[in-house]
């Protein structure tokens, strides 16, 4: 008996990405500017792979599946703008925290984005596998090539990557976005709400109306329309390629930059000792 799309959810609330603690962390710990730079350059990379389609909806028509390909083109179609909008978020937050205006233009996309991508190449660079030119950690790279399969139109890997999708869009809508939203704002750092003009970024994907859960339910849509014994193993495949590496992604931000959730001044009273 092959998986129903009940079990798959199940399968993806149950894995430890889904309830990583990296945002808790962040909203315990309280990083300092630097290294609230160096996470949002890790992040913003992360989620600019995901957003492009590549051939993704068109490979899933020309599976004979139209409605489910239209349902993921309608998630890419919804992706555009959201770069520089978590840009200016991201700047703002480096601006509440080092309570200067290190970012003087919230709007100048190239301009956050460089200062943050400086941020973690000082905090990050001597990773094994850090990529100087690119900014990214090893496990970033990972996480964002299991979007790189989007560009191949096999059949194979078109399955995995509905996989991926319905995993994706189950972390944006259940842990990225309710996560950010709680260090971010609920946690009373950057002194931000969700009215501010800079948050759009989280107020168009958070909660019942917001963008991510219309992709959860476009992705379950078209997961759930095409599981069968034949598909299953390519759909769980791409489910464990994001879960995996997205966790790893998780693990060694965490480790590096939030000292996995110890408060900083535990660790200063340790290092007094
Ligand atoms: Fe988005
Ligand atoms: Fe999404």
């Amino acid at each position: 008996m092959p998986k129903t799309i009940e079990e798959v959810v199940e399968v993806i609330r149950n894995h430890r990405c889904y309830s990583h603690p990296i945002f808790e962390h962040w909203a315990d710990v309280g990083p300092s500017t630097e290294a609230i730079g160096a996470l949002f350059h890790q992040i913003r990379c992360f989620c600019d792979a995901t957003r492009p389609g590549w051939n993704f909806p068109a490979a899933v028509e020309s599976l004979g599946l139209p409605d489910e390909g239209n349902l993921l083109q309608e998630i890419v179609e919804s992706e555009e703008d959201h770069g520089p909008h978590l840009a200016t978020m991201a700047g703002l937050i480096l601006n509440r925290a080092a309570g200067t205006e290190i970012c003087p233009d919230l709007f100048d996309q190239k301009s956050v984005e460089s200062k943050l991508k400086n941020y973690s190449d000082h905090l990050l660079g001597e990773l094994p596998g850090y990529d100087p030119e690119s900014g990214l950690t090893i496990q970033a790279r990972r996480a964002r090539a299991v979007f790189d399969r989007r560009k191949h139109v096999d059949r194979d890997s078109t399955y995995r990557n509905l996989g991926t999708a319905l995993a994706l869009e189950m972390i944006s809508n259940r842990h990225l976005i309710p996560g950010e939203k709680y260090c971010l704002v609920d946690s009373g750092h950057y002194g931000v709400n969700m009215t501010d003009p800079e948050m759009l970024y989280l107020v168009e994907h958070w909660g019942e109306i917001g963008a991510e859960q219309k992709h959860e339910n476009n992705a379950m849509a078209a997961v759930g329309s095409l599981l069968n014994e034949e598909t299953e193993p390519l759909i769980m495949q791409g489910v464990t390629d994001f879960l995996d590496s997205l966790a790893s992604l998780w693990d060694v931000l965490d480790a590096a930059l939030l000292k996995s959730g110890y408060r900083s001044e535990v660790l200063k009273s340790l290092a007094m000792v």
